[in-house]
């Protein structure tokens, strides 16, 4: 699922660097931040959509990570609901701009169950989601229940086993034409058996989310041996600077909502 019209995305917040991070990569600086964030607008623009920019929300750190409150698709918007306390008001904080586009077509991940959108993975009409720290499984079941309603399919994947990875999609993505990109961790998970793989070297960990829009795969600027083996697979790159978000513990991915052409 990579064809796409337009994405949302929200600038982010002065008070960027007081988000959730286990701190690996020093300390953010949200001026450039912002900085990197316009590059990816470009980038996302480059690729053919319309971009929706939301003000930026000091109340939130991490508002900027705008796949994690809704998982958009061409047939329904799901709200979700965070494991993240910190992070649990960003939903209402973008309801409104998703009303506009999806009107009544909105779903909602109830507690007990969580689930936050960095781990959910299309594929085409199928979705992966994974059990983290963060989605847990009522919210696994509560998502697969929705997605089956609206004709979709859906299986989980558990990364319980690497604590070191915040969501499903910070170590996996998946790039089209059969392939994912994605770390030696998840290289054995029996669900990915059918696809074509790209492994990111052991320091290139963070490359291994990026995101397929339209006709090219966005990488984070500086993973010189992912950006070649993805060349090489054949795939148009195109690279974007993420060091500041990187320290955020966020992805590239994490940075927009990509929205297909609606079937509402
Ligand atoms: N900083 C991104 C997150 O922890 O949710």
């Amino acid at each position: 699922m990579y064809k796409f019209e337009r994405a949302i995305v929200r600038t982010p917040a002065d008070s960027f660097a007081e988000g959730i991070t286990p701190g690996l990569y020093g300390k953010a600086d949200p001026e450039l931040a912002k900085v990197q964030h316009n590059k990816y607008i470009q980038a996302l623009r480059q690729c053919g959509l319309e971009v929706i920019v939301l003000e930026p929300d000091n109340e939130f750190p991490d508002s900027c990570f705008v796949e994690d409150p809704v998982i958009v698709t061409d047939r329904v918007a799901i709200l979700t609901n965070f494991h993240a306390p910190t992070r649990k008001g960003e939903v209402d904080r973008i309801l409104l701009t998703i009303e506009n586009i999806y009107g009544s077509h909105i779903e909602r991940i109830e507690g007990p169950g969580t689930v936050e959108g960095g781990d959910i993975c299309q594929v085409e009409n199928h979705f992966f989601i994974g059990l983290s720290q963060r989605t847990n499984e009522e919210g696994a079941c509560q998502l697969g229940a929705i997605l089956k309603k609206y004709g979709f399919t859906s299986s989980i994947i558990s990364i319980r086993a690497l604590p070191e990875i915040l969501h499903l999609k910070t170590c996996m993505s998946y790039i089209g034409e059969n392939t994912f990109i994605l770390q030696k961790a998840i290289l054995k998970e029996s669900e990915l058996a059918p696809f074509n793989k790209i492994v990111v070297p052991d320091n290139e960990g963070y490359a291994s989310n990026c995101i397929r829009v339209n006709d090219t795969v966005i990488l984070p600027e500086g993973f010189d041996e992912t950006i070649k083996q993805t060349r090489a697979a054949g795939f148009n790159v195109l690279e974007t600077p993420m060091s500041e978000f990187m320290k955020q513990d966020g992805g590239l991915s994490c940075l927009s909502l990509r929205i297909p052409k609606l079937n509402l």
